[in-house]
Formats: C-alpha cells, sequence, structure tokens
C-alpha cells in the first residue's frame, strides 16, 4: 500500500477564493487539493486533504492519522495563534509535521505571530501562497523516503 499524507486545513479556509483574495489569493481550497494530490501523484504518495472549522474535529483526525498517514501537513489558520489542543494532538502522535501559512504571519497583526503548532513542527512554511503547500509536500516526501531508506540500512 503506497504512503500518505493527512493535510488538515482549519477554520475559514474553505472560504478561500472569495476571503480577503489580497492576503490569501484567489485560488479555492478545491484548487489546491486538486494541485496536492497531482503533486503527491507524482511523488507515489496518496494525500488525505480535510478542512473544519471546529477545533475538536481537527484534534480527532489528528489522532486518527497514527498508524494511518506518514506524515502530516497543517494549516491551522487562526487555531495557529490559540490552540494548545492541537499542539498537544500532534506533540502526542508523532508524525513528522510541517506546518503551512498562506500569508506571511510574521509581516502581519502581532497576535499572528506566534503559533502554537510551530513547537510540533519539523518546520514552518510561510508567504508563499499555495505554493507552501506544495513545498511541504516536496519536504514531506523526502522525509518519508529517508525515513524508509533509514529502515531499509
Ligand atoms: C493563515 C494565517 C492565520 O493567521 C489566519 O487566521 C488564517 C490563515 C494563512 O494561511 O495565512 O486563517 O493560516
Amino acid at each position: 500500500m503506497r504512503d500518505s499524507i493527512l493535510i488538515l486545513n482549519g477554520p475559514n479556509l474553505n472560504l478561500l477564493g472569495t476571503r480577503q483574495p489580497e492576503v490569501y489569493g484567489r485560488e479555492t481550497l478545491n484548487d489546491i487539493e486538486a494541485h496536492c494530490t497531482q503533486v503527491g501523484d507524482g511523488f507515489g504518495i496518496g494525500i488525505d486533504f480535510r478542512q473544519s472549522n471546529h477545533e475538536g474535529e481537527l484534534v480527532d483526525w489528528i489522532h486518527e492519522a497514527r498508524g494511518k498517514h506518514a506524515a502530516i501537513i497543517i494549516n491551522p489558520g487562526a487555531y495557529s495563534h490559540t490552540s494548545v489542543a492541537i499542539l498537544d494532538a500532534l506533540l502526542s502522535v508523532d508524525l513528522p509535521t510541517v506546518e503551512v501559512h498562506l500569508s506571511n504571519i510574521h509581516k502581519r497583526e502581532e497576535f499572528r505571530q506566534h503559533s502554537y503548532v510551530s513547537r510540533a513542527a519539523q518546520g514552518v512554511i510561510c508567504g508563499f501562497g499555495s505554493l507552501g503547500y506544495i513545498l511541504a509536500l516536496q519536504a514531506q516526501a523526502a522525509e518519508i523516503k529517508s525515513k524508509k531508506q533509514q529502515a531499509m540500512a
């Protein structure tokens, strides 16, 4: 069975395309999902792409990822700046995690400049719009490959 990556999106990201396009771009979440699926196919990796406006649902999905997915990519949206629960969930499942933001959170309001989730992330990509998801996928595909090579050595 091929490896898969769970890509999680937090609140309000379902509105991409029409939500503050000057900040978040004109692509919809469906566009981003289609692109991730295509790039994932190229790496031989399946993509489970989800969005929720509910913190607990995101926590549940992170728990379910253990034993099911090889890695996580997450854009936690506003929960980045508030959610110890999502941080704890990510620390509990101990899967390689990359955090993504469409906008450069460090160039924006002060309250966006801290992310709880970053403490559980191998890396954070922000400011490159939807390209950030693809960069995160490349990073995770490399991580999965190197883990496999280590396991075979
Ligand atoms: C975001 C940045 C967050 O501050 C904001 O609450 C979002 C989107 C981004 O992708 O740039 O919802 O995570």
